[in-house]
């Protein structure tokens, strides 16, 4: 319901459907705020309550969580339920087939990149694949604790391979499969990973990725560096079976080293289908996800078992209320942590049935979306809002042809939603009938922290509205003093939630100097955030030095340095500049070194470095040549002046504190207009 008459947007004011509160989990904002008193107050028992559910080798004994966040007083540590144990795969597997009955419901709808290939797998089906997976990796020498990298598109086997990982103990790194050779080399090196698991080939919209040919040159990356501890290479022939139909892996020339590689369907089809699970603490590590990092180095996050598994199975429940005839749909890649969270592992816990999509938003056509969403009668749906944004440059005609009358919940996240394109995803796809789930979260909060809950928030467009049970959000001023009701600074939580982020893999220190040194007591999100008079969080944007690019994180450091790699560089300077569909997009300054001409061929040059640093998704839309840097006197860079003529602001504030103010003059003169 909007409330008639207001048009400031903040004002604007949607209460969740009837209809959809009389079965919801939480039906209104009074049990929501009782339950998150509970969770507040008691979170022993409340933690414990729901921890019931699960299955328990050994149950708990102990206090369900100690931590401390203080990095003055000792080492920033979390534990949950340690001494407890489990397993991972058993709980979202064995559990739903033996002990609630689901082996004949589908788990997946695989839907793949073309519309003629589908798959449908239900969970007794799943957890046979994933035993012989898990076999497989065995005979191949993983034993628990090991790390394997995984790099694969969205295809059942990524499933397969993350879940047999969790069987058997071993810990898994997926590397999202647009990231290049360099960036899958430098993750490989730093968890020391034994076996990669990829593909021969996948097509993304009309692209082919030659995915084995990476994973060779990431290989011989590592064997330069001198570290190649990967042993085994699993590859699946899912380009020359599952699309092509015949081996045609000869066409995509790929190298073939009898030693390492090994075929998936030779070595895992010929398996047993029965594996029993490794018995696991409740602390040790579950999986390794890389995020981008300040200073150019991608950090580890890493996740372990049993905190993750009750944070994500609770948060798929509420946020999505979720019940067992939904069809759900998360439009994310596994490769990054919303597929993790929220394709695997609580859709999973949770015994639901998903789509699990290989393709892009707009192959072969721009309504696919709205096709699968009525193919498979998709009722709770979850997306970016860069692919809200790039849709809805299409208008409402594609919508139109579908019926999507299905659609109960519609989620977003990733970066901040601008009201605009909230309005057009719960106005134009949700058909004004479905609350709209502004998700916010990050890789290392493991699952979503503030959230409304469809039954119970009453909805502003463009707030992530309200923490989710268990968390307790706080907003310092930039003297670490908390700030009380309406206030805006930075977002921090003052103690953990079960699903937060244990480390960064193999670095103490930088997990402690990233999240807890700036304020001690709280974790640091790295987020600028608004309360307004309701109590509604508004986040609004990053205060770092990271930039959201169609919701992927990037640092700065990281394009930086790759611009500084090309010998004609002598140095980069990085920034955002706002971009209609992609959130955010890097406008970088370059200064070349004495006699280097600045042309298209080096644009084009410059933008490849990056391609292969980092990966297609950095690649810049503006450079601009720079023939000095707006500094400090001693020497640092006012990113902030950059922004500001990037984004081309006339009134540049304070310039005092630079070394030679007639540059920014000389930037302002030459900035760049249109895209390179
Ligand atoms: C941003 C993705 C505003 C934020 C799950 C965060 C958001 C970063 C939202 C984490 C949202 C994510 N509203 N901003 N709903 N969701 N962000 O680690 O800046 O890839 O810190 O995790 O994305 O990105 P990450």
């Amino acid at each position: 319901m909007v409330v008639p008459g207001q048009q400031n947007t903040e004002e604007k004011v949607f209460y969740p459907p009837e209809d959809l509160r009389v079965d919801a989990h939480v039906p209104d904002l009074n049990s929501y705020r009782a339950l998150y008193k509970k969770s507040i107050e008691e979170p022993e028992e409340f933690w414990r309550d729901v921890a019931q559910e699960f299955y328990w080798k050994e149950p708990p004994s102990g206090r369900m969580l100690q931590y401390n966040f203080d990095v003055t007083k000792d080492k920033v540590q979390i534990k949950f339920m340690e001494g407890a144990k489990t397993n991972m795969c058993y709980n979202v597997l064995d559990r739903n087939v033996l002990d609630r009955n689901l082996g004949t419901k589908v788990a997946f709808h695989w839907e793949g990149n073309s519309p003629d290939h589908h798959l449908t797998i239900t969970y007794s089906q799943l957890l046979k694949q994933v035993c012989r997976c898990a076999n497989a990796l065995k005979q191949m020498g993983v034993q628990k604790g090991d790390r394997v990298a995984i790099y694969l598109p969205m295809i059942p086997e990524l499933v397969y391979s993350m879940l047999a990982c969790a069987r058997i103990g071993a810990v898994h790194s997926i590397v999202f499969a647009g990231f290049s050779s360099e960036s899958l080399a430098e993750r490989i090196m730093d968890a020391q990973c034994t076996v990669l698991v990829t593909a021969d080939g996948v097509y993304r919209g009309e692209k082919l990725i030659k995915l084995k040919q990476i994973s060779d040159e990431a290989l011989d990356h590592c064997r330069e560096k001198g570290s190649l501890t990967v042993q085994k290479c699993l590859v699946v022939k899912h380009h020359a079976f599952r699309i092509h139909g015949n081996d045609t892996c000869n066409k995509l020339q790929t190298r073939w080293n009898a030693e390492c590689d090994v075929w998936w369907d030779e070595a895992v089809d010929s398996e047993s289908d029965e594996c029993d699970p490794e018995w696991m603490d409740a602390e040790d590590p579950l999986f390794i996800l890389y995020t981008s990092g300040s200073t150019g180095k991608p950090k580890g996050v890493l996740h372990t078992i049993a905190g993750y598994l009750l944070y994500t199975s609770l948060t798929f429940k509420y946020v999505f209320d979720h019940h067992h005839d939904d069809i759900y749909w998360c439009t994310a890649d596994i490769g990054w942590i919303t597929g993790h969270s929220y394709i695997t592992y609580g859709p999973l816990a949770n015994g639901a049935t998903s789509v699990l999509f290989e393709g892009i938003p707009i192959h072969p056509h721009v309504g696919r979306f709205w096709e699968i969403i009525e193919k498979y009668s998709v009722s709770k749906f979850y997306t970016a809002p860069t692919a809200i944004r790039l849709l809805m440059k299409y208008g409402r005609e594609p919508l139109n042809k579908y019926d999507l009358s299905s659609l109960r919940v519609l989620g977003t996240v990733g970066e901040p939603i601008n009201p605009e394109a909230w309005l057009w995803y719960h106005d134009a796809v949700g058909q004004g009938r479905c609350p709209v789930v502004d998700t916010f979260w990050q890789t290392e909060t493991g699952g979503h922290v503030l959230t409304p809950l469809p039954g119970a928030t009453p909805l502003k467009p463009g707030s992530a509205t309200l923490p989710f049970f268990g968390v307790l959000p706080t907003i310092l001023n930039e003297h670490g003093e908390e700030l009380e009701g309406e206030a805006e600074g930075y977002l921090v939580f003052q103690r953990p939630w079960p699903g937060i982020m244990r480390g960064v893999y193999g670095n103490q220190e930088r997990f402690e100097n990233t999240y807890f040194r700036k304020f001690p007591g709280f974790y640091v999100t790295g987020d600028g955030c608004r309360r307004d008079k309701d109590g509604y969080y508004w986040i609004t944007g990053r205060i770092d030095d990271m930039l959201n690019v169609s919701g992927h994180l990037l640092s700065t450091a990281e394009v930086e340095a790759a611009l500084s790699e090309h010998s004609a560089v002598a140095e980069a300077a990085v920034v955002s500049r706002p971009h209609s569909v992609k959130g955010e997009c890097l406008y970088c300054f370059v200064t070349l070194k004495d006699c280097r001409e600045f042309n298209h061929t080096l644009m084009d040059e410059l933008k490849r470095k990056v391609r292969e640093k980092i990966g297609p998704i950095a690649t810049p839309d503006f450079i601009q040549n720079a023939p000095g840097l707006p500094k400090t006197r001693s020497g640092k860079i006012m990113r902030r002046v950059l922004r500001q003529i990037a984004r081309n602001e006339k009134d540049l504030g304070d310039l005092s504190t630079l070394a030679d103010p007639n540059i920014v003059e000389v930037l302002l003169s030459q900035r760049c207009e249109a895209a390179a």
